[in-house]
């Protein structure tokens, strides 16, 4: 056993990794790699929860998954990474659970009744979308963790899984610790139309875009909404694109940009051209990677099986002393 304090994370699958999700999370796990004990896991179950009727896409979003984690750092060697559906104690351990979970809790998890309302197209009313949060608290106390890097929408569930190890304890003797939240301040990055970056609005910059593409989307980026003509002074404090220019250009350029927006010195198209040439500069040798191990799947296949085994042999530990305190 490592000293190291233990952590589990895990990403559903809906897509390749734009840079609200790196900003939002995967920079953190890539930092926390060197001081936790960390396991890392892509949660095709779950994606599985709100997209059962078309499963058809999840398995190349859980490649294309692994392959963005490992480009933008994620380590093997530091950190073990596989896939939730490999692992099929966590399946035997959220059966467990669900025995002792009362349904009231699930009914009001805040995320559950959000997502009811928002996703009306689908139909969410299955058991196994009710029970998220019990799969989600097998995922983690599985492995006995002490925390979990999560975003603020995903506090309720931790919430969750900490009341239901309590529950467990009680019932059966101490077997789990109760995961902490571990909440990472992140750069609030916005899609190019200012709403949240997501794949669903259509507004996202991907991990593994090409130069082109990103030069494309950054064009189309709404600037700041009051300035109509080129002539007019702008106010960079209110421009996403200069959020952009403060995460990816040097220090020097966005202090020019700064000044010189705010005497119209500068156009907008001219602004965003200089944006998009430094953030391609940042993610080529992320997009030169994804096509690396897009080439070499054998690399990509080796990886995940010595992280599942890893991940496997503590599982099947787990679940041992779970069968025995339950008198299984
Ligand atoms: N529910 C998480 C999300 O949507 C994904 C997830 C599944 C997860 N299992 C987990 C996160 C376990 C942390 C730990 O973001
Ligand atoms: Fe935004 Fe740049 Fe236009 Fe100023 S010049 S409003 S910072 S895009």
């Amino acid at each position: 056993m490592s000293e190291k304090k233990r952590i589990v994370s895990g990403m559903r699958p809906t897509g390749p990794l734009h840079l609200g999700n790196y900003h939002g999370a995967l920079e953190n796990w890539i930092r926390m790699q060197d001081t936790y004990d960390c396991f890392f896991f892509i949660a095709d179950w779950h994606a599985l929860t709100s997209n059962y009727e078309n499963p058809g896409d999840i398995p190349a979003f859980t490649r294309q998954m692994i392959i963005d984690w490992l480009s933008a750092g994620l380590s093997p060697e530091k950190s073990t990474l596989f896939i939730q559906s490999h692992i099929p104690e966590h399946a035997e351990l959220f059966l467990l659970l669900s025995m002792i979970t009362p349904v009231p809790w699930l009914e009001r998890n805040p995320t559950y009744k959000d997502q009811m309302d928002q996703l009306k197209t689908k139909d969410l009313s299955t058991f196994g979308f009710l029970g998220y949060p019990v799969l989600q608290a097998a995922d983690i106390i599985i492995y006995k963790a002490q925390g979990v890097p999560v975003g603020v929408d995903q506090v309720p569930h931790i919430e969750i899984t900490r009341e239901i190890a309590r529950r467990f304890n009680h019932l059966y003797g101490q077997v789990f610790p109760e995961p902490d939240a571990i909440l990472t301040k992140s750069a609030k990055i916005l899609g190019t139309d200012r709403r949240k970056m997501s794949k669903s609005y259509d507004n996202a910059i991907y991990l593994s875009d090409a130069p082109e593409a990103i030069g494309k989307t950054v064009s189309q980026m709404i600037t700041d909404p009051q300035r109509a003509r080129k002539s007019d002074p702008g106010n960079p404090d209110v421009c996403n694109v200069f959020e952009f220019h403060k995460l990816y250009s040097p220090a020097s350029l966005v202090s020019t940009i700064n000044a010189d927006c705010r005497i119209a010195k500068i156009g907008c198209v001219e602004c965003k051209k200089q944006m998009a040439a430094h953030l391609i500069t940042v993610l080529t040798p992320l997009r030169e990677k994804n096509e690396y191990y897009k080439d070499h799947p054998e690399i990509v296949d080796d990886i995940l099986r010595a992280g599942e085994e890893k991940a496997r042999r503590v599982a099947k530990d787990t679940l041992m002393e779970v069968r025995a305190a339950i008198h299984l």
